[in-house]
């Protein structure tokens, strides 16, 4: 089989990320929003010790923004020179105009394309195989893809199951097209079906059936992540990092474990950035790359899963 790396293509070239000033800890939901909950519990059960919250004006698109320009430092790309934008969100401010432009407008990018993808904690992955389809296709050079959520806007702090799992924050990669591919083919799926497990629901709050998103997690979605590496010719032992959506640390272990990714720095961004949907990948990976912790050109699996349900992963060069 060949591998994912042969030939031209498109590659990841600049990394970002952006978190609110504000840290929340497990403590500060019981004392300040009075969340039945306790630190102990959280640590043990899902592995967060604290989360960010953005500020009352702070937006998705603040966010956004900031997490792009920290990206194209990275690249050493101007922002004139992108022409396509494409940001993963289920929190949008404003449904229209949508996200992509507005990000565009403030950036100063001329006119690229640009749209939202909305598949929630996979959506990053989603939208950086649609920014690889763009360039190999020849639509596109230059694409900036942004995971960005503001997900107390949607957060019920009368619910302890769920609020206490998710967090605001963005992250953003700049991919060029390339001689030496850098991204392989995606794998992806959903199983609507199932979707009811996890949904906004007509008061406007995220809620789930937790227990049966994580049985679907840690029993399906091992065997998909498999299939992502075979598809770009990569053995899991090859993996030098494993960046799953950051759900809940039990889930990320299990599915390396599964996975058989031995070798690999599995993403444990969680513990300190709680649940952030279709931002934790890009904020995981760039936190991860900010710190020297990854070894450049070294073949990375990302792989979002959640509401839809839907999945989708890739293996990746690191920049
Ligand atoms: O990003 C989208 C994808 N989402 C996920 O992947 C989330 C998947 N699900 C999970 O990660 C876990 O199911 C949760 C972290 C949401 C919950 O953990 P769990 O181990 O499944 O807990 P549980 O729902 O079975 O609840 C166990 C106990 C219950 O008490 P009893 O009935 O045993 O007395 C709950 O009432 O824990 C109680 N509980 C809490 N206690 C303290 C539930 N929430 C809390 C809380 N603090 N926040």
């Amino acid at each position: 089989m060949s591998r994912f790396s042969d030939g031209p293509g498109a590659r990841i070239v600049g990394l970002g990320h952006y978190q609110p000033a504000r840290v929340v800890t497990n403590d500060d939901l019981a004392a300040d929003w009075g969340v039945e909950t306790n630190d102990a519990w959280i640590q043990e059960r899902v592995g967060i010790k604290a989360r960010r919250f953005a500020a009352e004006g702070e937006t998705t698109l603040d966010m956004s923004v900031a997490a792009s320009g920290k990206a194209l430092a990275a690249a050493g790309i101007e922002a004139a020179d992108v022409d396509l934008v494409v940001v993963a969100t289920l929190t949008p401010p404003t449904m229209l105009p949508n996200v992509a432009s507005q990000v565009a407008a403030r950036l100063g990018i001329n006119a690229p394309g640009a749209f939202d993808v909305n598949t929630a904690c996979s959506g990053f992955s989603y939208g950086l195989a649609t920014a690889q389809h763009a360039i190999t296709a020849g639509a596109s050079k230059t694409a900036l893809v942004i995971g960005a959520e503001k997900l107390t806007d949607v957060m019920d702090f009368q619910d302890r199951t769920t609020c206490i799992l998710f967090a605001d924050g963005a992250g953003a990669a700049v991919v060029t097209a390339s001689e030496q591919n850098g991204i392989g083919p995606v794998y992806w799926g959903s199983d609507g079906p199932r979707g009811e497990v996890l949904n906004i629901d007509d008061d406007g709050y995220i809620r789930q059936e937790g227990q049966a998103v994580f049985r679907w997690a840690t029993t399906a979605l091992a065997p998909l992540a498999k299939q992502a590496c075979e598809r770009a010719g990569v053995d899991p032992s090859e993996l030098v990092a494993f960046i799953p959506h950051q759900a809940n640390v039990r889930i990320i272990d299990l599915i390396a474990k599964r996975l058989g990714a031995t070798n690999a720095v599995i993403a444990r961004d969680i513990v300190e950035s709680g649940n952030t949907s279709s931002a934790s990948i890009p904020l995981a990976l760039s936190k991860l790359v900010e710190r020297g912790e990854l070894p450049s050109g070294g073949p990375a699996l990302l792989f979002g899963f959640g509401g839809g349900l839907t999945y989708a992963g890739q293996v990746v060069t690191i920049p």
